[in-house]
């Protein structure tokens, strides 16, 4: 529960104990090793990928992604799919979107209450929310609005819920799981109806957004997604898009309010369009608030780490947010200096999106989407802190999210 409600603090007060190395026993997940070493971590993430297995350990996620999902898949079927939903997230595709999710950042900011405390998380949702359904689903007006609706619905407080396997049984109405399954199997429907009316279109060949695309892709064989497949990649998509990114723009107003000269100079860069800055500034954000603080992999076979022997099919938790916090990596690693990324750094010390042949595949999207969100709020506001203490941390689903949503008090310039 700790884990849970004080991420930061548990698993620092663990690290400061018992070193880089240190097992948990997690009620769901049973045991768990944590590697905190950052040359472990790099073998782990690089290293032979049958023996650490990202699918296997995402499997408490199924309901909700679907059992085809790229998350939960491993080996040559993770590699095949990989490879036909990677092309609508190049960098180069990604820059034809860059208008889009700037009108879209514009209309949801537009909305921010000015001159009171105010949580920004939910305005931050509506526009990763937004961007998923005009770029990833390609949908717009009434369709985007009955998609939205769905989408949040099925995605609630009960998704941590039916995360605990023996909560997966339906008990009758009313019951957690029936809630649940109804709502994805509306979720289910309208991506149905989507995907056949999708088919239909006679410019589908033109269309730029990633639905349009994963029915057309194909590998060198012809071989092309089934009608699961896909449903189950755009759920993940949605999975992994929306609370992450989101999330990562909360801590970005709530850390900007409470460093003014980092705030000053944001402001100064986004006025003199000095998009090198806010992407730093995105990046600082990221690595001292990583909205996935850890991520997982199971062991494919016995394998010694760091001098001990750990026997296959034990998880093994990459912990994110102390890798960012070594001073042996990072100087002063508490402090807010987005400077550091405008020198390189080194991608493995920093692992906000993961790396090796699982990083994030929404990575850049990302990056984009809380660089022109940035720009666009410092533009038009103001940003003062809203009381003295930093926001405290704790997990929402599996996000490391701000506990008031990322609050600050704002004034339209
Ligand atoms: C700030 C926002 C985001 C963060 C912090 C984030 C973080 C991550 C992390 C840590 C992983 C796991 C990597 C690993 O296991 O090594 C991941 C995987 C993934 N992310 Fe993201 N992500 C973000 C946004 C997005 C977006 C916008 C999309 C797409 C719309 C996306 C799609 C994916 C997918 C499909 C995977 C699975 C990759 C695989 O298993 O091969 N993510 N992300």
């Amino acid at each position: 529960m700790r884990l849970l409600d004080d991420p930061n603090g548990f698993l620092v007060g663990a690290w400061r104990q018992y070193g880089d190395l240190f097992r948990l026993r997690i009620q769901i997940m049973g045991d768990v090793m944590v590697v905190a070493d950052p040359q472990l971590i790099r073998e782990m993430l690089v290293g032979d990928q049958s023996l650490f297995l990202a699918g296997q350990a995402n499997q408490l996620g199924e309901p909700m992604v679907g059992a085809r999902s790229l998350f939960l898949t491993d080996g040559d079927d993770h590699v095949w799919q990989r490879r036909l939903i990677l092309p609508p997230f190049h960098a180069r595709k990604l820059q034809s979107y860059v208008k889009q999710i700037e009108a879209i950042s514009a209309k949801n900011l537009a909305a921010l209450p000015t001159g009171k405390a105010v949580a920004t998380r939910p305005y931050m949702q509506a526009i990763a929310m937004d961007v998923i359904l005009e770029i990833v689903f390609g949908v717009r007006g009434a369709v985007a609005d009955r998609l939205r609706e769905a989408l949040i619905a099925m995605r609630g407080p009960l998704g941590t819920i039916i995360m605990l396997p023996w909560m997966r049984q339906d008990f009758g109405p009313g019951s957690p799981w029936r809630i649940f399954t109804n709502r994805r199997n509306r979720v289910y429907e309208l991506m149905a109806e989507e995907m056949a009316a999708r088919r239909k279109e006679p410019d589908l060949a033109e269309r730029n957004d990633t639905l349009s695309m994963l029915l057309l892709a194909t590998d060198e064989e012809g071989r092309g997604l089934s009608d699961i497949d896909i449903r189950d990649q755009l759920l993940t998509l949605v999975t992994a898009g929306y609370e992450t990114t989101a999330t990562g723009l909360a801590w970005a107003v709530e850390r900007l309010s409470r460093n003014p000269e980092v705030l000053e100079t944001a402001r100064a860069a986004a006025l003199n369009g000095d998009d090198a800055y806010l992407a730093a500034c995105a990046r600082e954000t990221l690595r001292v608030r990583p909205p996935l603080y850890h991520i997982a992999r199971r062991l494919g076979h016995d394998y010694n780490i760091g001098g001990y022997e750990v026997p296959a099919g034990l998880a093994v938790m990459i912990p994110i947010l102390l890798l960012h916090q070594r001073e042996d990596i990072y100087d002063s690693p508490l402090a807010f200096r987005p400077e550091r990324f405008l020198a390189r750094v080194d991608p493995l010390d920093w692992l906000p999106f993961g790396g090796g042949p699982r990083r994030c595949v929404g990575a850049y999207l990302a990056e984009l989407e809380m660089q022109i969100a940035l720009k666009e709020l410092l533009t038009h506001y103001t940003i003062h802190p809203a009381g003295t203490k930093d926001e405290h941390m704790k997990v929402f689903h599996v996000t490391l999210v701000p506990k008031h949503g990322g609050v600050a008090v704002l004034e339209r310039i």
